[in-house]
């Protein structure tokens, strides 16, 4: 129920929004903020009487949460492209639409992932540590050879928004890109020369492989042991994606025992705790999920998750509908 002394519709984000989103929201509505740290408890605490929901990636949004918020919620935005933290059909079951904002992190998630591509690929974290750590004692032409990427094959699992942008990064370096898509995609081989395989010819081919999917019980485990071992032993894996799409356990022993050269990860399965084995592995750059963190990309999805609630509240269609 809202409160009797405030007509306004209730709007609970969950953890926190930028300004350029809260600002929209208040002028309308009475918001809450649950809070970094709001637990799962905290948040059905909060949730009764709200109109809105404002997740993310690390909100849990299932029969619980919906039911503590009651038959006056409308519409679940969430504050990411991915949405694999909502249940849709929960949402569906009970006519709540679900929102997400496309398109305003696709530059930032694939400069990440060309970031990434070169940190692993020449082996940053582990050549930085050991400056830090004092280990460097002067120049030894055999250490921290990496992988060189001009002329490198690429495999893009998953062309669309952020798999795309990334084959246009990494075109200047690419002597040829191969993906993996659902559908084909014309456009991108017309414009950008890239080739759709399958992917364990993908796997066997390609010197970088970056993961973009989304999560999905599909795409769960889609990278294991089998297909760590059908990867060249220089090769380098990216995921920016989600942490359940690769093995981690696979993947920590692949690095140790040299059946892959290198890997760069910006997702976890069970964040924000990260895989111990991943945090013991050799040649492994880890970042905490930094995929969409610029100021614009930030801004402007904290703009769209706003504009997402206040077109369902408004009673029109939301921009940005996934259920
Ligand atoms: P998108 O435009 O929907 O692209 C996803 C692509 O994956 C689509 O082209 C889709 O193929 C393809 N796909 C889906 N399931 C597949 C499967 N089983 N096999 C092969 N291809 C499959 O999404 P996006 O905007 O690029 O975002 C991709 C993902 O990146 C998000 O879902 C999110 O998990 C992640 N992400 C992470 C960060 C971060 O901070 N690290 C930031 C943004 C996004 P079709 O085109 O054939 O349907
Ligand atoms: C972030 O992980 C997103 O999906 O936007």
């Amino acid at each position: 129920m809202s409160d009797a002394a405030d007509p306004r519709p209730k709007v609970l984000v969950a953890r926190v929004l930028l300004p350029a989103g809260m600002e929209r929201l208040a002028e309308t509505c009475e918001v809450i903020e649950g809070g970094l740290s709001a637990s799962p408890e905290r948040l059905l605490e909060l949730a009764p009487g709200a109109a809105a929901i404002v997740a993310d990636p690390t909100v849990a949004v299932g029969d619980q949460l919906l039911d503590a918020a009651g038959s006056e919620l409308r519409v679940v935005a969430n504050f990411a492209v991915g949405h694999d933290n909502v249940d849709l059909e929960a949402c569906r079951r009970r006519g709540i639409a679900v929102t997400n904002t496309p398109g305003v992190l696709t530059n930032a998630t694939a400069e990440l992932a060309l970031a990434l591509t070169l940190a692993a690929a020449r082996r940053m974290s582990e050549a930085e540590a050991s400056l830090r750590a004092g280990a460097w004692v002067g120049w030894d032409p055999r250490e921290h050879l990496g992988l060189e990427l001009s002329g490198a094959s690429f495999g893009i699992v998953g062309m669309g928004r952020i798999g795309r942008r990334y084959a246009e990064l990494v075109a200047p370096l690419a002597g040829e890109t191969l993906y993996v898509s659902r559908a084909r995609k014309p456009e991108a081989e017309r414009e950008l020369g890239v080739i759709q395989v399958d992917l364990a010819k993908l796997l066997g081919r390609a010197d970088v492989v970056s993961l973009h999917v989304p999560a999905s019980p599909e795409t769960a485990g889609l990278i294991g042991a089998d297909e760590l071992r059908a990867m060249s032993p220089h090769a380098v894996l990216i995921n920016t994606a989600r942490g359940p799409l690769i093995d981690s356990a696979a993947l920590a022993e692949a690095l140790r025992e040299g059946e892959i050269g290198a890997a760069g990860l910006d997702v976890y399965e069970g964040e924000p705790a990260v895989p111990a084995e991943l945090l013991e592995a050799p040649r492994c750059v880890l970042l905490p999920h930094i995929g969409s963190a610029t100021a614009r990309a930030r801004a402007a999805m904290a703009r769209l998750a706003a504009d997402n609630v206040l077109a369902v509240l408004g009673g029109s269609e939301p921009p940005n509908r996934v259920a």
